[in-house]
């Protein structure tokens, strides 16, 4: 393999198999794609090493079953468990994915003490609590993906009401995975137009519980399983931060200590995510209703991550 970083990515279900697809296409990293299934990772790796032939990147790819070929990643996707069917919401997989979590991790640090882990198992925030809990990392380096996902979905609904390119949309969504999640009007802007000069209030209104609402929109319509193109690529754009050290400000879900009044838990909030992982927490100004609906969401989180601890999973 040539000298790229390597990322493992634990799972290659849907999620871990478009993390592995995007991670290729931008010659990040060379990727190590891991499952229990046999012949499932090994199976994605040798399709995806025949798509570089005409994509042209010198990336490489491998599918196994065990962790001693994980061993030295730089960063660790975690997108092992159960996802979704219609009609559960994402907390329903807790006790099973908690499982999954705790073992999945203590093999990842085992063969990888100094890799960046990034979470995408669901219930998200608890899930990235577990992976903490289970790894002894310090915080900087157990990182959650969801806020990138959402507000992903929030510009997607913006630019189809717009019919104005998604590109030049920004938006932060922080808070939980969840229904609770706290799309933020007022730093969501096309171009640096404020939304509130472009779209009306209620139809806002409208479209931010279309995003909050966006993961089962799809659980609904694929009926067998949840989404995973935006959640794999959201991944690996954190990867991409981390590994060229491009500081991006992304909203993750990281483990605060007392930001925004929210301490020692896990919830999305916009962190700098440079080679050492979250560098730092940006605290922004948030309206009394958003400090509300933030807290709600954490304390929903928090209830989560109390019933893990109390449950003796891990
Ligand atoms: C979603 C799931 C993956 O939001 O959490 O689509």
């Amino acid at each position: 393999m040539i000298n790229l970083p390597k990322i493992s990515i634990i799972g290659a279900g849907n999620v871990g198999a478009s993390a592995a697809y995007r991670a290729l296409e931008l010659n990040l990293a060379n990727v190590v794609l891991l499952d229990i299934v046999e012949g499932l990772p090994q199976g994605k790796a040798l399709d995806m090493t025949q798509m570089l032939s005409v994509s042209g990147s010198s990336s490489k790819i491998i599918g196994t079953n065990t962790y001693d070929d994980t061993k030295d990643s730089d960063i660790v996707i975690i997108t092992s468990g159960l996802a979704r069917k219609p009609g559960m919401s994402r907390d329903d997989l807790i006790n099973t994915n908690t499982k999954i979590l705790k073992e999945v991790t203590e093999r990842v640090i085992e063969k990888s003490p100094n890799c960046i882990i990034i979470v995408v198992t669901n219930p998200l925030d608890a899930m990235t609590y577990v992976a903490y809990k289970s790894s002894n990392f310090p915080k900087e380096r157990v990182i959650g993906m969801a806020g990138i996902l959402d507000a992903s979905r929030f510009k997607a609904f913006l630019s189809m009401e717009l019919d104005i390119a998604i590109s030049k949309i920004d938006t932060l969504v922080l808070g939980g995975h969840g229904d609770d999640m706290v799309p933020l009007k007022n730093y969501t802007s096309v171009s640096g137009v404020p939304i509130d000069q472009l779209v009306a209030p209620k139809r806002l209104e409208e479209i931010i519980q279309r995003t909050r609402d966006g993961g089962a929109e799809i659980v609904k319509l694929l009926k067998t399983g949840s989404a995973f193109y935006a959640p794999g690529v959201s991944a690996i754009e954190m990867a991409e931060s981390i590994l060229k050290n491009q500081r991006k400000l992304l909203p993750c879900c990281t483990y605060a200590t007392g930001e925004y009044g929210i301490e020692n838990q896990f919830i999305g909030l916009p962190v700098i995510l440079s080679s050492k992982g979250v560098e730092k927490i940006i605290e922004i100004e948030l309206t009394d209703i958003e400090k509300n609906e933030l807290e709600v969401s954490a304390t929903h989180v928090k209830d989560l991550c109390d019933f893990i601890d109390n449950s003796g999973l891990v």
